[in-house]
């Protein structure tokens, strides 16, 4: 059983990653943490909230940063809508969000579980998870490990060089890359190979149903949206990759590597810039000791579509059946 905390910006496949960390019976969804990122963090919130009431789940669920560290505010809204996750309907919360802050339902879950058993999953800017880390140092040596959506081996999404998430806070992914944790990192290269084809959309339509419906009218709007944009043929599930991984990790491919942000480039502020550990050459990026190479990062490189199908239509069908 994997304890998680999924750390969001809802946003459209923030909650595809919702649907398979509370359908899975290999995942413990200890909490939900939002950020601001596809839209301003009250909007991420509720639609947190209206998507648990869809699953029909119930987990602590605390509000987060309402901007980054250091950069000005980007949001994603020309994708992810005037609601941050327009297309499906929204229903009401059906219950009340926790009261602390999302940094302290972080600590304070990661410091009262027993080392090594919890994973912080980052699918919007690492806002929170670096807030969190500088707050209560401790808890980098206590995580199982950082599973992060975010960043990209070649190409951004919203610069050329940068992914969205790290570029809205490229600060906190460096404080989080920076940090003794191993990161796991399912960049952009990754997430393009997790398109909701017309063959998935199918088999999510023929289990029926309201969960079936919110995917469903989900991946309809950001074929809207995305169609055009980046090549894509049909909407990328970004964020659900890290879940999937951690239900089962044999899906991905991955290799070692070393990962650095970008945090002040004119050009290309928010580029990961990645150091695999098989290309051996490049042992250092130059510089002080500090920039000695350090492959204890962890990057995502392919995916087994099929196998990542069937688990998305696995989980629709175990909430549809009221099993999560
Ligand atoms: O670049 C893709 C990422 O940005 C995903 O997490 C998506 O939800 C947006 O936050
Ligand atoms: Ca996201």
């Amino acid at each position: 059983m994997e304890k998680i905390i999924l750390d969001c910006d809802p946003g459209h496949d923030d909650a595809i990653a919702i649907l398979l960390a509370a359908a899975s019976p290999a995942i413990e969804l200890l909490g939900i943490t939002t950020v601001s990122g596809n839209h301003d963090v009250d909007h991420t919130t509720r639609n947190a909230l209206a998507t648990c009431a869809v699953y029909g789940i119930e987990v602590p669920v605390a509000r987060g940063a309402s901007r980054p560290v250091v950069a000005d505010q980007v949001l994603a809204i020309e994708i992810h809508g005037e609601t941050g996750l327009d297309g499906p309907v929204l229903p009401p919360a059906t219950f009340d969000l926790d009261e602390r802050h999302a940094v302290d339902l972080i600590v304070d879950t990661v410091m009262s579980h027993e080392p090594g058993t919890v994973t912080l999953v980052p699918v919007g800017p690492f806002t929170n998870i670096a807030l969190a880390a500088r707050k209560e140092p401790r808890i980098v040596d206590r995580v199982k490990g950082v599973v992060c959506m975010g960043g990209a081996l070649t190409r951004g999404n919203i610069t050329p060089a940068a992914e969205f998430n790290v570029y809205a806070d490229p600060h906190a992914a460096d404080i989080v890359l920076r940090a003794d944790w191993e990161v796991t990192m399912f960049g952009l290269d990754l997430t393009h190979q997790a398109q909701a084809t017309p063959e998935l959309q199918e088999r999510v339509r023929a289990v029926g149903g309201p969960v079936s419906t919110f995917v469903l009218d989900i991946w309809d709007f950001i074929d809207t949206t995305h169609g055009g944009l980046l090549q894509l043929a049909h909407p990328a599930i970004h964020d659900a990759c890290c879940v999937a991984a951690l239900i089962d990790p044999t899906i991905f491919a991955t290799e070692k590597a070393d990962v650095r942000v970008e945090v002040a480039g004119r050009w290309t502020t928010g580029m990961t810039v990645c150091n695999f550990e098989r290309m051996g050459g490049m042992r250092h990026f130059g510089g002080t000791a500090r920039d000695q190479v350090d492959f204890r990062h962890t990057v995502a490189t392919e995916i087994d579509h099929d196998r990542f199908c069937d688990l998305i239509v696995d989980s629709v069908q175990r909430l549809t059946a009221g099993l999560g």
